[in-house]
């Protein structure tokens, strides 16, 4: 590369002269050093080509904990699909079995039966050498960030590297990129102590990005942080899936975090996936009572009192809609035409991952059999109705 030379990095070898027009309209994208301008060009052909293609399989998966005292099974016949591209959620309560799930994807915990296929290998199948491999194509982050306290930034993201034996010029230039990419470039020779947890955690994805790999899993990488950084970091992961089309694989016991990133999600309980689906399917229409308990958490309880006691001109409804359904005025079409009154107590309008999802708690009052009808007629407009009773 001639020095002076406008020039574009991650792997491509193209170059072009950008304008100082549009240098200030990206202006994120640049970072000057050393007298050139460097500017970051994420390119995701290949990742729309890939999408859709099969990333992790998780296949009739048990784990059995065989103690002195006891027996856990932590895992009973898990089966669960990611496709390359997602940002796939996995929550539970704690001791659901999303950590032992998660630990055996890069077999840091062993099957104690079925198969998991990463990147079409099965890793229950691998050779120690074959293992070593495959673990730095998945990359690991940490509810307690898990950094080298006496190592330095710059250190800490460095370390996968140096064990991969990557030479320190290669290192270097990486490390740089990472920095840029998580936005710590002026913390580069700081120490863990000397960092907020939001902080830690960006150096925690960009050492679990170092060396390539196509999976990122997160155990509960969020729940050390207050909301806000929460929603900082999880941004972060967001733009990282997009721009480098990463795999992730979240592990959560909250409903937010699935709601705000993931487009997929599973439900565990006692060692099980109890539900999974696309988000805002499970949203906009959750089976498994656990899974209508974690969903509530992001919506809203019904009160008591909002409950009338046997009362026939009344009837409570929770009506969840999504997709087209939620654009179109049903609830004013039903009003008119049955002639009834719609009085929204709770619920409110989500966008999941660009799929509007409504959830409306709705009392409904009039003649009865007008009421009936009502609520046939918002089935027939695909609005999911459950009537509430005390
Ligand atoms: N190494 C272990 N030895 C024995 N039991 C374990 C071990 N790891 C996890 N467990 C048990 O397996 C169950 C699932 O744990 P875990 O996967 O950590 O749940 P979660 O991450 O959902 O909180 C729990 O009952 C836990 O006590
Ligand atoms: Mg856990």
């Amino acid at each position: 590369m001639k020095p002076g030379n406008p020039h574009i990095c991650e792997g491509a070898n193209s170059s072009c002269v950008f304008s100082s027009k549009m240098r200030e309209k990206h202006r994120s994208l640049f970072r000057r050093e050393r007298g050139c301008f460097i500017v970051r060009v994420y390119i995701s052909f290949d990742y729309d080509i890939e999408r859709g293609k099969s990333m992790i399989r998780i296949q009739n998966v048990s784990k059995t904990f065989t103690g002195a005292q006891d027996t856990v099974h932590a895992l009973q016949n898990v089966n669960i699909h990611v496709e390359k591209g997602d940002i796939f959620g996995i929550v539970g309560l704690s001791g659901a079995g999303k950590s032992t799930l998660v630990r055996c994807i890069n077999r840091l915990e062993e099957p104690t039966q079925g198969t998991i296929l990463v990147g079409g290998k099965d890793v229950t199948k691998l050779t120690d050498k074959e293992l070593r491999t495959m673990r730095k194509k998945i990359g690991m982050i940490f509810q307690h960030f898990n950094l080298l306290s006496c190592r330095t930034v710059a250190g800490n993201i460095a370390y996968p590297m140096e064990i991969d034996g990557v030479s320190s010029r290669d290192r270097e230039e990486r490390m740089k990129e990472l920095l840029f990419l998580v936005e710590l470039e002026d913390k580069m020779n700081v120490y863990p102590a000397q960092l907020s947890g939001g902080q830690k955690q960006r150096v925690g994805i960009a050492r679990a990005l170092a060396n390539h790999p196509d999976v990122l899993l997160c155990d509960e990488a969020t729940s050390a942080l207050d909301p806000k950084t929460t929603k900082a970091i999880l941004k972060l992961l967001k733009q990282i899936n997009e721009k480098l089309g990463l795999t992730i694989v979240i592990i959560t016991h909250e409903m937010e975090v699935i709601k705000e990133i993931c487009t997929k999600v599973a439900v565990m309980e006692g060692g099980e996936v109890v539900e999974q689906g696309w988000v805002a399917d499970v949203f906009a229409n959750p089976t498994h009572d656990t899974t209508k308990s974690f969903v509530q958490t992001v919506t809203h309880e019904v009160p008591a009192e909002f409950f009338s006691h046997q009362d026939p001109t009344k009837e409570l409804l929770r009506l969840s809609f999504k997709g087209s359904c939620a654009k179109q005025p049903i609830l004013s079409q039903m009003i008119r035409k049955f002639d009834v009154d719609a009085n929204i107590l709770l619920g409110g309008v989500d966008h999941l991952q660009q799929m509007i999802v409504g959830n409306l708690v709705v009392e409904l009052s009039g003649e009865p059999d007008k009421i009936v009808k009502a609520v046939e007629f918002l089935k027939d407009h695909q609005v999911q109705c459950e009537v509430l009773r005390l």
